[in-house]
């Protein structure tokens, strides 16, 4: 019974950890895919690579409705995907700027 429980737990955990980072990695490889696929169209990264530690989220999500604006074919889901990744400069983002 005692190595049952064991197993299950450890079974629990690593579902857990294989979907939460595929969550994860997910979120944030749909960052990298957005900016390149979606915000390519008028200029290119640098002008957004540019201005990564110079903006807040609230000023992020101005300039990104902006571009929405413009004509960027961004969902709202996207919009706010993609803001959180530029405040939070994450991986994917900072792996676009390079
Ligand atoms: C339909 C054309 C178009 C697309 C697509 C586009 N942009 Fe822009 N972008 C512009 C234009 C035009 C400007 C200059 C005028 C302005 O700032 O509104 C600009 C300027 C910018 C600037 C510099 C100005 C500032 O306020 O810092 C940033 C940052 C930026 N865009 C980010 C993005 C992001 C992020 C995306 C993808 C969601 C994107 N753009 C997609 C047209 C576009």
């Amino acid at each position: 019974m005692n190595t049952i429980k064991r197993a299950a737990i450890i079974i629990f955990i690593s579902l857990f950890l294989t979907t939460g980072y595929a969550f994860i990695s997910q979120a944030a490889g749909n960052c990298a895919y957005i900016l390149n696929t979606k915000c390519t169209a008028c200029h290119n990264l640098g002008r957004i690579c540019r201005k990564l530690e110079k903006k807040n989220k609230p000023k992020w999500l101005t300039t990104v409705k902006r571009m929405v604006r413009h004509g960027a074919p961004l969902s709202k889901d996207e919009v706010k995907e993609l803001v959180t990744c530029l405040t939070e400069q994450n991986a994917s983002v900072k792996d676009v700027c390079k």
